[in-house]
């Protein structure tokens, strides 16, 4: 991509690629039901989003300290750098780290350790998103939450993320309005597997501030009526989607319908080790499939922008 673009749905641990789940657990003596690359390799045929969530969350029982938070970062800010990305907006998951024993302070600090050598190296700018489990109690949620504003980590927002379908987002309310009485940005993952309506109750009920996938919209034409009112933010994955088969094949992908449409909506990668793809291959895909011309990448490019926390002036410099 030439035109500057900012990340805004990318999950930490979905950038851990297989040969760096091997090499930190040989380093971090951790063991894998997977021992080789083509053992692991095999693993990644998805059925759904839970048949991915499973490895997800095994692959991420390799990262063991602050500094292989750093290093993974790393290495995602450089893979990001070369796919044109001027601004990442960075989701990780708390509680699969604090459940192995880490402390939020040896994640945080290594992330942000990691996201500030790419501001330094490449001018990178970030914010860092802590999402929460649907699939876990809330209580487990507000917990953390309160800890992360208790001991003022440098957490910039707080997201919403995992199985969807059961776990409507009325379950998170009082999360999100502790999260926004603390100043904290918020989004929320929502219609990627789950109904329209988990898209609704996000606005309404956890007043997010972007929705994380929202490709079920399209089923719900007064939400559609209202998103595209609103201007409300839809950060879509479209290799994630063919990848989890919320969508057949690329060319089902709603994205031609969603900008025909009005909506605001952005390209993104989600899990990009575990879906074929970084950004710059999420837009060559969407490119390819929909012949999108030059004007239209450039409506997707500026919505990503648009749709950051960066302020004002920071935004302008990208515009
Ligand atoms: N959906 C829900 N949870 C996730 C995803 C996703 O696409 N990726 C990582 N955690
Ligand atoms: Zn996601």
């Amino acid at each position: 991509m030439k035109l500057p673009v900012a990340e805004l749905h990318i999950h930490l641990e979905g950038t851990l690629e297989p040969e760096a789940i091997l090499r930190l657990a040989g380093q971090n003596n951790v063991e894998l039901p997977w021992p080789s690359i083509q053992e692991l390799r095999a693993q990644y045929d998805f059925s759904n989003l839970q048949s991915f969530l499973d490895l997800f969350y095994a692959n991420m029982a390799v990262l063991r300290t602050a500094a292989d938070f750093h290093q993974i970062t790393t290495a995602y800010l450089t893979r990001a750098q070369a796919s044109g990305v001027r601004h990442v907006e960075l989701f990780f998951d708390p509680q699969a780290h604090l459940e192995r024993g880490l402390t939020l302070a040896e994640v945080i600090s290594g992330i942000r350790a990691g996201l500030d050598e790419g501001l330094a190296r490449w001018g990178i700018t970030h914010r860092l998103i802590a999402c929460f489990w649907r699939h876990a109690p809330a209580e487990s949620a507000m917990e953390i939450l309160r800890t992360l504003v208790q001991e003022k980590h440098a957490v910039d927002g707080i997201g919403l993320d995992s199985s969807e379908l059961g776990y409507p987002p009325v379950l998170f309310r009082e999360v999100f309005a502790y999260a926004r009485e603390n100043g904290l940005h918020v989004v929320a993952h929502a219609g990627e597997e789950g109904p329209a309506e988990y898209i609704v109750q996000a606005l309404d009920l956890l007043k997010v501030e972007r929705i994380d996938h929202g490709i079920r919209c399209l089923e719900d034409p007064a939400l559609v009526e209202r998103l595209v009112k609103e201007q409300v933010p839809l950060t879509v994955c479209p290799l994630s989607n063919v990848r989890l088969r919320t969508v057949d094949t690329m060319a089902e992908h709603p994205l031609r319908r969603m900008l025909e449409a009005g909506l605001k909506v952005s390209i993104h990668s989600d899990d990009p080790a575990y879906f074929g793809g970084y950004l710059d291959a999420n837009f060559a895909a969407v490119i390819g499939q929909f012949d999108l011309s030059r004007e239209e990448q450039a409506v997707l490019a500026r919505n990503s922008i648009e749709a950051s926390f960066l302020d004002a002036p920071a935004k302008d410099l990208l515009l």
